[in-house]
């Protein structure tokens, strides 16, 4: 069980150290944003012109975590897509961070304290 406390301390640790100013840029603008639960179930990334939703509503709370690009950029390349592995040129996620965030999507992606 991993809350959004943890789901956002982990995101802040894979990208301290950052410019995120830029990184925000870099995917968009404001939308790529994880400061609240909300935010995070809203963010997307925009490159190239093509919307990458982070968390597909689809995918949320039915064991299909994995299936998400929030959890396919911190596992890997998307080969076929063209995208690299986040955070850019690493460090990357430990298989502990990506379990937090796997969980926490199969968990409803809910806010702390709704049940
Ligand atoms: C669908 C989701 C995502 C897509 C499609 C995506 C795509 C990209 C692309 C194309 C770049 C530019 C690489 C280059 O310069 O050649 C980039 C940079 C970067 N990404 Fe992502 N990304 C995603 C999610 C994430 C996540 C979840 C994180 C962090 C946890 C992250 C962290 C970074 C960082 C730190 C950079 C370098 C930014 C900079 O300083 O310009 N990205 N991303």
């Amino acid at each position: 069980m991993a809350t959004f406390a943890d789901v956002r301390t982990t995101l802040g640790q894979l990208v301290q150290g950052r410019d995120i100013p830029r990184m925000k840029i870099t995917h968009g603008g404001d939308a790529f944003s994880w400061d609240t639960a909300e935010e995070l179930r809203k963010a997307v990334a925009v490159i190239f012109g093509t919307t990458y939703q982070l968390i597909d509503p689809a995918l949320v709370g039915n064991g299909r975590a994995d299936e998400t690009y929030l959890v396919q950029v911190l596992m890997g390349p998307i080969e076929d897509q063209d995208i690299p592995r986040m955070p850019f040129r690493g460090p990357f996620a430990s298989a502990d961070q990506i379990k937090v965030i796997r969980d926490w999507i199969n968990d409803g992606a809910r806010d702390d304290g709704v049940t």
